[in-house]
């Protein structure tokens, strides 16, 4: 039987289906496996199901002279060196697709709860300091009627275009490269990344993690803001320069965030945002649906089952590498 490690425990439904087909052995602990630990598994494993916490690169795939397949339980991939895997022959995949609502939920919820001050509103109550209805209490941003931004119009970009049309917003958006299929579609107007700065009420990320989206959002960019702007984060922490906003939100040059992605994660103790009221922080749990997180453990483990009978991957993200093991 083929041999699979899997980092971390996931979802049943993904470990049954594997363990149709291989010999399954799972990572136990909350905290992924040490670098060593995982160099030492991968050394006689057919597959692996990775996680956002694992780096795929050159020097763990040197290990893993068997390797076919790393299944990323994630839709984003920026802890693979895509290059790296092709160059080995070795197929990558991830989970397009079925964490997209959920993940435009989470930044919607952002949105409001950031825009509305609701986690600071529920520590005001929680410590006993609701004595009166408050004229001028924990007055926040419109939702409705306000410009939201989006950087990138891609799968969980237009969802939450979709969501923010409920909400009667006119949406903007920036991306590389525009898409005006779905801009008609969705009724967005597409902008240059300064007029979307300058313009938004509120700003949401939806970019993959590349050199290009590192730190876009800089001190340079944070002063084209809305001193009334919210700026919400479910992609990459790194797209974000944290002491840039920390600065941003300290001065009153924007007025909140709310951040499902840290760089790195998680915080260190002492990292200034923890002490800020008008940040909203959760711990990367954009996709975590039951129903989500269920589907994305099947969809890692699909992947990795065609993999493992010579099958095209139906989530393949090096094609080449595929190439590659046909010839
Ligand atoms: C989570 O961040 C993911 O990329 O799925
Ligand atoms: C993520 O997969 C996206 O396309 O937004």
């Amino acid at each position: 039987m083929p041999k699979v490690f899997v980092t971390r425990q996931i979802p049943e439904p993904g470990l049954d289906l594997l363990r149709q087909f291989a010999e399954v052995k799972v990572w136990p602990e909350e905290l992924p496996p040490p670098r060593e630990t995982l160099l030492r598994e991968v050394k006689d494993c057919d597959a692996l199901v990775s996680l956002l916490t694992d780096r795929i690169d050159g020097e763990l795939l040197d290990q893993a002279s068997k390797l076919k397949v790393v299944a990323n339980y994630a839709v984003g991939y920026d802890n693979m060196d895509i290059s790296a895997a092709t160059q080995r022959g070795v197929l990558l995949t991830n989970t397009p697709g079925v964490l997209t609502d959920t993940t435009a939920d989470l930044a919607f919820t952002l949105i409001l709860a950031a825009g509305r001050r609701i986690v600071e509103a529920n520590r005001y109550v929680m410590a006993g300091k609701w004595k009166t209805w408050g004229p001028t209490l924990l007055l926040g941003q419109d939702i409705h009627g306000a410009t939201l931004g989006l950087v990138g119009l891609g799968r969980i970009g237009s969802a939450v275009a979709r969501r923010a049309q409920g909400f009667n917003m006119k949406v903007l958006y920036y991306s590389v490269p525009r898409n005006e299929e779905m801009e008609k579609e969705l009724g967005v107007e597409y902008v240059s990344f300064d007029e979307l700065l300058s313009q938004s009420d509120f700003i949401s990320i939806h970019v993959p993690l590349t050199p290009d989206t590192r730190h876009l959002f800089n001190a340079e960019a944070f002063s084209k803001m809305k001193p009334t702007a919210v700026l919400v984060n479910t992609a990459r922490g790194p797209i974000v320069d944290e002491a840039a906003l920390y600065n941003a939100l300290k001065s009153g040059q924007i007025a909140a965030a709310g951040l499902d992605v840290m760089d790195p994660e998680p915080p260190k103790a002492d990292n200034p945002l923890l002490k800020l009221d008008n940040v909203t922080i959760v711990p990367h749990i954009a996709s975590a649906s039951i129903a989500t997180r269920t589907r994305m453990a099947t969809m890692a483990a699909e992947n990795v089952v065609a993999a493992l009978k010579g099958q095209i991957p139906p989530n393949i993200l090096n094609k080449e590498a595929w190439d590659k093991r046909r010839k």
